[in-house]
């Protein structure tokens, strides 16, 4: 037996050693990790849940059959002219700060109211100490006019 062969029977042995260890790694990567066992082991009402907590807090709606649709209602149904008066307008006309007519004074309403239309030009324009839409430019006159009315009747 030469050297030669020897060397070349270890080095055989050594290639087809390695190879058989390769495709070992390889089955064991497999076993560890594929996708489908992990998946098929998770309950789908785990799955559901996990996928809830996870989603996006905010999505866009592109489409357009839709996005105005469920916008506009809730818009409309959202404005409540007595919780507006309780935040915007309670502050002066709940305690009469400034000189504000308060809410109920049927006195110092009666010749406001008298005025007719007027009255809502000066709550929308703003009148004495009262700020224009009490200080509240993000309502819109519309808006201004239904709280007035609120204030109108609960005051005479
Ligand atoms: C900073 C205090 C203040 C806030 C806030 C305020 N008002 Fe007034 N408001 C006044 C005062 C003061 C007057 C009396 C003005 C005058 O007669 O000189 C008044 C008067 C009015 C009048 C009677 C106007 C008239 O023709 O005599 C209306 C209507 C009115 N306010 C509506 C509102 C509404 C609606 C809000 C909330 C969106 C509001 N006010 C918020 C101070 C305020």
């Amino acid at each position: 037996m030469s050297a030669d062969s020897d060397f070349y029977r270890t080095l055989t042995m050594v290639i087809v050693g390695l190879g058989v260890f390769f495709v070992i790694i390889i089955v064991a990567a497999n076993l560890v990790s594929s996708d489908d066992d992990t998946e098929a082991k998770v309950d789908p009402r785990v799955k559901a849940n996990i996928d809830e907590s996870i989603k996006p807090v905010g999505m866009v709606n592109t489409d357009p059959s839709t996005a105005g649709a469920a916008a506009a209602p809730a818009a409309a149904s959202a404005f409540d002219a007595g919780a507006e008066y309780q935040s915007k307008c309670f502050a002066c006309h709940g305690t009469g700060a400034a000189g504000a007519p308060k809410l109920g004074d049927k006195a110092a309403w009666k010749a406001r109211i008298a005025q007719g239309d007027g009255i809502y030009t000066n709550a929308i324009n703003g009148k004495g100490a009262m700020p224009a839409k009490g200080g509240h430019a993000s309502l819109s006159d519309d808006q201004v006019k239904a709280i007035v009315d609120h204030m109108i009747s609960n005051s005479k």
